[in-house]
Order: C-alpha cells, then sequence, then structure tokens
C-alpha cells in the first residue's frame, strides 16, 4: 500500500452503487482519491447494516490495492477487528463506546499489522483519546451521528476538530486528523482550517456526475482554507 501525503480525500463507499462496487471503487480512485472509506454498520450499535470483511475481501481479491480505512461502527468489535484484519484492512478506526477494553482493541489492530483509528460521536468528549493517543495513527472526529449517509454537518465539529489538532501537535506523532459526515465542496474549507487533513465524503462524491472534477475542487477548497 502507498500512502499518500495528507490531505486526503476519502470517498465513503457506502454512497456508491453497490450493484457495481469494484468499478466505483476503481473510478474514485483514478479520480484522485487517497483512501475508500469502508463503512461498517451492525444495525445495533447504529441503527443501519451495511457490509461485512467478505466484502472488503472481494475489493482485495478484484486487485484494489489502494489504502483502505474501516471505520467499524458495531458493536462488540473485537471479533470483527480480526476479520477485517485478515480481510485486508489498512487503517481500523473504532468508538471508544464500542468495546469495554479499548487499549487491547487498539493493540489487536496494532499487533494485527494494521493502523490504528479512534472515532468520536458529537456527543462524545475526546477524554478517551489521552491514555492511548501514543497507539494512534488517525483520529476521526463524526460530524454527523453515524448509521446513515447524506446527513448534515454538524458545525460543533469544528471545535472539535481544533481541540484534536491541539493534542495531536502536542502528542508530535503522525496521526491523520480525519472528519466523517455531510463534508462537501463548500465545507470543507472550515473542516481544513479547523485541523482535518484527512476528509470522508459519501454523498457529495459518488452522488456528483464527474467525480474528479468533485475531488479537485474539494482540494482547491482545502489549498485555499
Ligand atoms: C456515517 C458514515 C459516513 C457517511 C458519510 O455513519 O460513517 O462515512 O457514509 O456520508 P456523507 O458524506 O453522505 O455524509
Ligand atoms: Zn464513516
Amino acid at each position: 500500500m502507498n500512502l499518500s501525503a495528507p490531505p486526503w480525500i476519502c470517498p465513503s463507499i457506502l454512497a456508491a452503487d453497490f450493484a457495481r462496487l469494484g468499478e466505483e471503487v476503481s473510478d474514485v480512485l483514478a479520480a484522485g482519491a487517497d483512501t475508500i472509506h469502508f463503512d461498517v454498520m451492525d444495525n445495533h450499535y447504529v441503527p443501519n447494516l451495511s457490509v461485512g470483511p467478505l466484502v472488503l475481501s472481494a475489493l482485495r481479491k478484484a486487485g484494489v490495492d489502494a489504502c483502505i480505512d474501516v471505520h467499524l461502527m458495531v458493536k462488540p468489535v473485537d471479533r470483527l477487528v480480526e476479520d477485517f484484519l485478515a480481510a485486508g484492512a489498512d487503517y481500523i478506526t473504532v468508538h471508544p463506546e464500542s468495546t469495554e477494553h479499548l487499549h487491547r482493541t487498539l493493540s489487536m489492530i496494532t499487533d494485527g499489522g494494521a493502523k490504528a483509528g479512534l472515532v468520536f460521536n458529537p456527543a462524545t468528549p475526546l477524554d478517551a483519546l489521552e491514555p492511548v493517543i501514543d497507539m494512534l495513527d488517525l483520529i476521526l472526529i463524526m460530524s454527523v451521528n453515524p448509521g446513515f449517509g447524506g446527513q448534515a454537518f454538524i458545525p460543533s465539529s469544528l471545535d472539535k476538530l481544533r481541540q484534536a489538532r491541539r493534542l495531536i501537535d502536542i502528542s508530535g506523532r503522525d496521526i491523520r486528523l480525519q472528519i466523517d459526515g455531510g463534508i462537501k465542496i463548500d465545507n470543507i474549507g472550515a473542516a481544513a482550517a479547523a485541523g482535518a487533513d484527512a476528509f470522508v465524503a459519501g454523498t457529495a462524491i459518488f452522488g456528483a456526475d464527474n467525480y474528479a472534477d468533485t475531488i479537485s475542487s474539494m482540494r482547491d477548497e482545502i489549498a485555499d482554507a
């Protein structure tokens, strides 16, 4: 896997045409995406059901070798961490609420050879971050409540991005700061200005007629922020 330098554009497959998933993934990568954001929902931790490790394995078998960041919205989470490691995840991001033993879950991810991410819902403070920040490669700030694509961006997530950016800078670690939910061309600059350097977008990319134009407009907004 070749990791590109940030900023990263991370299209969420949740908004892709699942009947043509392999083609959709190839198309967004050809259009300039940096990672494929793979949203996993279990109808328990969140009120929706998406896809599991078999679908990730299928993408790998079809020859997708790009960075895939898996966002696990499932509870309990540890069993699926193992399955997604085996399926070829590069990053695995978990919610602190989804595990009784966060340190153990993050250790499973890094011991398994993947990069570890921790994700915070809009109402979840960053309290869980400090004890484990040295284990992390990615921090994800949710700018919608997890469970569905196509929701409106929650503006208070900008403050949380600024807070997380400060903590990352203090840590001195190379940690991506990712934002997820309601990201579009007209608000991606604000997220960049608040410190994000990785941007998940589902509807805004897969819902557009031209993926490359959309990703390049997003990059322009980030550069101007
Ligand atoms: C929400 C997911 C997001 C979502 C983003 O639970 O984690 O990744 O698919 O979709 P948009 O960009 O449409 O808000
Ligand atoms: Zn997500």
